[in-house]
């Protein structure tokens, strides 16, 4: 274990699980109706989980990213939502989005940006978070597809960071407080 994590939240062998149910849910969605899922990877953070799981789905998938940031170099979210790289399709009105996500918190992020796909005309706009933590929420806000409920507690791993370190660790844990309050 990594020195600054204070403890494994969700190992290696639970996300594998985890990500294999959601992709047979997400199948069971998306592959019987004539759909065009476009996986929308929200950078930086939600990469290594749509890595994951776009391997395990069956249904025919395009993929794409958007890059968006409510967060500083700290732990706290600022409350604005920044598009910081855009999703330029042609194609728009003819995809179905689903939005691939690595924790909901606040509920900000995710709230905008289905707003903003519906607004540019997607034929449906769908949620999927890896992480979920219900207890922080500041707006009202329901993934379609959670892989796990966490307390509220500042994790990285999997993908997330604090101030962009620990993302290459192969499971979420729970950061040590004394690394983020100095
Ligand atoms: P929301 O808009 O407050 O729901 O924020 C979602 C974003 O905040 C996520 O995409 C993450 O980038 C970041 N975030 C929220 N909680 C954590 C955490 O515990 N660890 C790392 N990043 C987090
Ligand atoms: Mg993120």
């Amino acid at each position: 274990m990594h020195k600054d994590v204070e403890r494994i939240l969700v190992s290696e062998q639970e996300i594998e699980e985890i990500v294999g149910r959601m992709a047979r849910q997400i199948d069971a969605d998306y592959g019987k109706e004539d759909k065009k899922l476009l996986l929308l990877c929200i950078l930086k953070g939600s990469v290594v989980f749509m890595g994951d799981l776009m391997k395990h789905l069956k249904t025919p998938l395009e993929i794409d990213f958007m890059r968006v940031s409510s967060y500083g170099a700290d732990t706290k979210t600022t409350g604005n939502i920044n598009i910081i790289l855009d999703l330029v399709r042609k194609d728009i009105k003819q995809c179905d989005i689903l939005i691939v996500e690595d924790i909901i918190d606040s509920g900000r992020t995710l709230s905008y940006l289905k707003r903003y796909l519906e607004f540019k005309g997607a034929k449906s706009v769908k949620t999927c978070t890896l992480l979920d933590k219900p207890e922080r929420r500041e707006v009202k806000f329901d993934a379609d597809y959670v892989g796990a409920v966490i307390p509220d507690e500042f994790v990285v791993g999997y993908g997330l960071d604090y101030d962009e370190k620990y993302r290459a660790l192969p499971y979420v844990g729970v950061l040590k407080r004394d690394v983020y309050s100095k």
